[in-house]
């Protein structure tokens, strides 16, 4: 079996240290970085955009997941491309055409992955799951750190997990959103991949220690 990864979110960094924080991941056992961009249309919060991202790319030595949660994400591809983004997801809800946007973020050199808010069901992804590398699974609402974890969520991840199997696609299933050491292993034996955690590691006294208990938490 793979292992499972572990993706710390910038969002719940501090900006003020940000390359302070960023060399933290680097230096950690976390595998990916989650890029939270946001633009104050789909979701009702602003983050940070294509400077900031450009900062992080910089100094970031690990694989960057780039989670936009933005209307008409098409206009952006190549821009986040061109950003250092190794795989760019974007949200169900705010494409009109996903299939076409899939072919174009791999088109510019990414893998595509795909978003699901907590009330969208699996099934709207049997039609492109084999054109899909990595589902997002969102465990709270879009837009903030630090919310609580849903629970409907471990019966999502199974559900997407047997469809995974059953279409024979070579898709990873990613959680966003209130992950902590209590719910990481549940989530993972479910069939999650990658778990992000923004505030469970940037609260926690020990990040470096945070991070590594976790992902022997998510493979144990
Ligand atoms: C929420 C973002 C998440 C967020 C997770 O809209 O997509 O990535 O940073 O933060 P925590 O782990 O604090 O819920
Ligand atoms: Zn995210």
């Amino acid at each position: 079996m793979n292992p499972k990864l572990i993706a710390p979110s910038v969002l719940a960094a501090d900006f003020g240290n940000l390359q302070r924080d960023v060399e933290m991941i680097n230096n950690s056992e976390a595998d990916w970085f989650h890029i939270d961009i946001m633009d104050g249309v789909f979701v009702p919060n602003i983050s940070f955009g294509m400077p900031v991202l450009k900062a992080i790319s910089k100094h970031a030595n690990k694989t960057i997941d780039t989670h936009l949660m933005i209307v008409d994400p098409d206009r952006y591809i190549q821009t986040f491309a061109d950003l250092g983004t190794n795989i760019l997801t974007v949200h169900y809800e705010a494409c009109t055409h996903l299939h076409r946007t899939l072919q174009a973020i791999k088109a510019a050199g990414m893998k595509a992955g795909v978003a699901l808010n907590p009330h969208t069901n699996i099934n709207v992804l049997e039609d492109t799951i084999q054109d899909i590398d990595l589902v997002c699974i969102m465990s709270v609402n879009p837009g903030f750190g630090g919310q609580s974890f849903i629970e409907n969520t471990y019966k999502k991840v199974s559900a997407l997990k047997e469809m995974i199997v059953q279409k024979k696609a070579n898709t990873l299933i990613e959680i966003d959103g209130g992950v902590t050491d209590q719910n990481a292993k549940k989530l993972t034996a479910a069939g999650a991949d990658i778990l992000v955690a923004g505030s469970f590691v940037f609260k926690s006294e020990n990040q470096i220690e945070t991070i590594k208990n976790l992902k022997a938490i998510a493979n144990s």
